[in-house]
């Protein structure tokens, strides 16, 4: 009995254990399973906590309905053998069991160049969710950010890289994201870019193995490949169908995207700063931040992914978003260097003419000892030219305002000339090659962003121009616009300051260009400015966050301008593409070169000598009906119908807020004799209401053929019937204002 009551009592207290044990299992196995969910209006990430204490997504795509469905997620075994202790790693580390392309790479102080990242604890707030990983050998940590647009369906992801280690430690990889897809097969769109070539979308669909979509070119970082992607899963990329990621890092420098298809045909998506030839020296305690990868996963084609693109641009990243934008009129592809101030006055008067808000004066005002007179001198002495403008900036912002325009002036300070006041003074502000043959790209060198004291310069560029003529009340009278340049990738490869440590010189350039931007925006918030870079060589979103609009291309070639138009409007706004009405391709008139710009920021860089009286009256009345009609252009709701990748024809349209107005913009390039003409099917209106339809912009004198002009139609109709706004006739183009209205007819 009592051996009995004895072994009673010892199975009761091995019970005890044995419960408590269980439970304690099953709660750190609870902890270890840890479940965390990102959610937007429409998509959801879930990663969760392998029992190896190792972060996993275990889900992307359409946002899940019932909470409790989480747990049926199977934690994923993909990559390897089954054997395999990870699953689809977030953010998977080199020199771990996945041997495919990792995210993270450290070369701790001992040279060992691997690491285990594991899982330590998370928070949310707001809409912030931080995931902390560490390595549990070395003083090393990883906090995963993951910032939710919900309304734009945007996600947002960064990481935040420290150690502890004493001795020198080097990141050799610091991706933003990793992203893992399943499906049957995988489309790439890619936006190709050279000078004049911006955003050419081509598609291939993805193979095993990998492809790279990356940039190398420090400054101009964007002339050759572009920062954007859009990934059809499934099927190739399509305008209102098909699941579609669409993606793009907010970086202004080099930039790379990984799509690796592995052996058991996921698809591994990384972006992040371009790790090649940036080995990063990180200092103990320092926080090294990665670039920021947005993006988006649409059901509904690519369309419902721009929309949500520029929405989120407009609502979150643009700089000064909510304010108006200048109508303008640039000198550069009328004068080019050849200027003086008598011909610069009688451009304000010219502007004055046309009715735009503001004249840029572009390249050339600057350098005394060594005039800038053309591209092989005088960039880095940012004093006016006396002898070409003997009385000065304040005196041309002063005659510009008598002629009711407002004045902007182009400036490219991060650049220096050889020949040039500058370059003589600070050699060692510039970056190149100690001893190697200095070789140019438009005969200029690259400064040394890396530096404070070059930093300082480039920041006292703008002060100086800016304090020249303090800005008064709105900014009347004062230096109103700047459109920035940066016409040369880096080059010569060697910053004189970081010495040593070259590896971190294409990063801590970008890190002091965005000092540099955080004065000036601090210093001189009314400040417009334009991103420009030899046409769009710089084009990302971060850039934009400083900037309030950039220039897309200096091809203006309306008919070219189509598809570099419709390429950056997958993510770009409208209000913040520069869309100029120039010379290129006289076979086209004047209109088509108007409406096309219209579809952007609008602003000329033409002379008007050179117009007929019907064309500049066009022009007039053009620059009236944008103005009254802005809002509606630079609407995020954009509905791209008919593309000029195609066939030969490209409509898009535009809706507001409210869906009381929209406006549709029809251009036919050369269509085949006798080619067959349909509706086309307008989208985005509220299928109740009423809209009369009616073209505007006409050229004087001329009446619109358009049978559906003056009509009133159903959104319903509109939009299951359509309308024929393309025909058959070599380069000609509509515009074509839909209002709500009341009346019947
Ligand atoms: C390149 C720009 O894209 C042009 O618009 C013009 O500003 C030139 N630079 C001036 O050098």
């Amino acid at each position: 009995m009592y051996l009995c009551s004895r072994n009673h009592k010892k199975h009761k207290d091995m019970t005890k254990r044995t419960f408590l044990l269980f439970h304690l299992f099953t709660f750190s196995l609870f902890i270890l399973a840890q479940t965390i969910s990102i959610e937007t209006e429409h998509t959801q990430m879930v990663l969760r906590v392998n029992q190896q204490k190792r972060l996993c997504q275990t889900y992307l795509g359409e946002r899940l309905s019932a909470q409790t469905d989480l747990s049926q997620l199977s934690m994923p075994q993909a990559g390897l053998s089954s054997s395999c202790i990870k699953g689809l790693e977030a953010y998977p580390v080199m020199g771990t069991e996945d041997y495919y392309e990792p995210t993270f790479e450290i070369h701790h102080a001992d040279g060992n160049p691997t690491s285990v990242l594991k899982y330590v604890s998370h928070s949310t707030t707001g809409n912030v969710t931080s995931i902390s990983l560490k390595d549990e050998l070395y003083p090393v940590e990883v906090t995963l950010y993951y910032k939710v647009f919900p309304e734009e369906d945007i996600i947002q992801q960064w990481a935040e890289i420290r150690h502890e280690e004493k001795g020198k430690v080097y990141l050799g990889r610091y991706a933003s994201s990793m992203l893992y897809f399943e499906a049957p097969k995988y489309f790439l769109t890619e936006f190709a870019s050279d000078w004049a070539k911006e955003m050419q979308m081509q598609s291939q669909e993805l193979q095993f193995g990998k492809k790279i979509v990356d940039s190398r070119l420090g400054a101009r970082a964007n002339m050759m490949a572009q920062p954007f992607f859009e990934v059809g899963l499934g099927e190739p990329v399509r305008e209102n169908e098909g699941t579609v990621l669409m993606g793009t890092l907010g970086w202004t420098g080099n930039f790379r995207f990984t799509f690796e298809v592995d052996n058991q045909h996921v698809l591994r998506v990384i972006s992040g700063i371009n790790h090649d030839a940036s080995t990063y020296l990180l200092r103990k305690g320092e926080a090294f931040r990665t670039a920021d990868f947005y993006f988006t996963l649409s059901n509904k084609g690519a369309g419902e992914g721009s929309r949500r693109f520029q929405r989120w641009m407009m609502n979150h990243q643009l700089h000064k978003a909510d304010a108006d934008r200048m109508t303008l009129l640039n000198n550069w592809e009328n004068t080019y260097f050849d200027f003086d101030e008598e011909k610069l006055v009688a451009l304000f008067g010219e502007a004055k003419d046309l009715g735009v808000d503001l004249f840029l004066l572009d390249d050339g005002w600057f350098g005394n000892k060594y005039p800038r007179k053309n591209d092989h001198a005088g960039l880095g002495d940012w004093q006016v030219t006396k002898d070409k403008l003997p009385q000065g900036i304040p005196y041309l912002v002063k005659k510009a305002k008598e002629n009711g325009v407002s004045f902007g002036i182009w400036i490219e300070p991060e650049m220096v000339n050889p020949k040039s006041e500058l370059a003589e003074k600070h050699p060692d502000w510039i970056i190149q090659l100690p001893s190697r043959e200095t070789y140019y790209f438009r005969n200029q060198l690259v400064l040394d962003l890396c530096n404070p004291k070059v930093q300082d310069f480039v920041f006292g560029v703008v002060d100086s121009l800016m304090q020249a003529l303090p800005q008064r009340g709105s900014g009347e009278g004062a230096i109103r616009f700047l459109k920035w340049d940066c016409n040369s990738p880096i080059t010569n490869i060697y910053s004189p300051y970081l010495k040593e440590n070259q590896g971190n010189l294409y990063v801590d350039y970008v890190r002091g260009l965005y000092k540099v931007l955080d004065r000036v925006q601090a210093k001189y918030p009314d400040l417009y400015m334009m991103m420009c870079s030899g046409g769009g060589g710089r084009s990302d979103v971060k850039g934009l966050s400083y900037f309030t609009e950039f220039w897309c291309s200096d091809n203006t070639d309306p008919i070219e301008r189509l598809f570099i138009q419709w390429g950056y409007s997958q993510f770009m706004p409208a209000k913040a593409m520069c869309a100029h009405v120039t010379e290129w391709n006289r076979r086209t008139s004047i209109k088509f070169r108007v409406d096309v710009a219209f579809q952007g920021k609008m602003g000329f860089d033409i002379s008007l000598k050179g117009l007929s009286d019907d064309d500049r009256q066009y022009c007039r009345e053009a620059i009236k009906e944008y103005k009254r009609l802005k809002d509606v252009v630079w609407s995020p709701y954009l509905y791209r119908l008919v593309s000029p990748y195609e066939g030969q024809h490209c409509v898009v349209q535009r809706v507001n807020d409210d869906k009381t107005h929209s406006i549709v913009f029809a251009y036919d390039i050369h269509p085949r004799y006798g080619e067959l003409i349909l509706p086309t099917r307008l989208q985005g209106l509220d299928a109740e209401a009423k809209y009369r339809v009616k073209e505007i912009c006409l050229m004087p004198g001329r009446q619109s053929w358009l049978s559906c002009n003056e009509k009133v139609y159903t959104g319903d109709y509109l939009m299951k019937v359509g309308l024929k706004v393309t025909s058959s006739n070599d380069l000609v183009s509509h515009i074509i204002e839909i209002s709500k209205t009341d009346t019947a007819d």
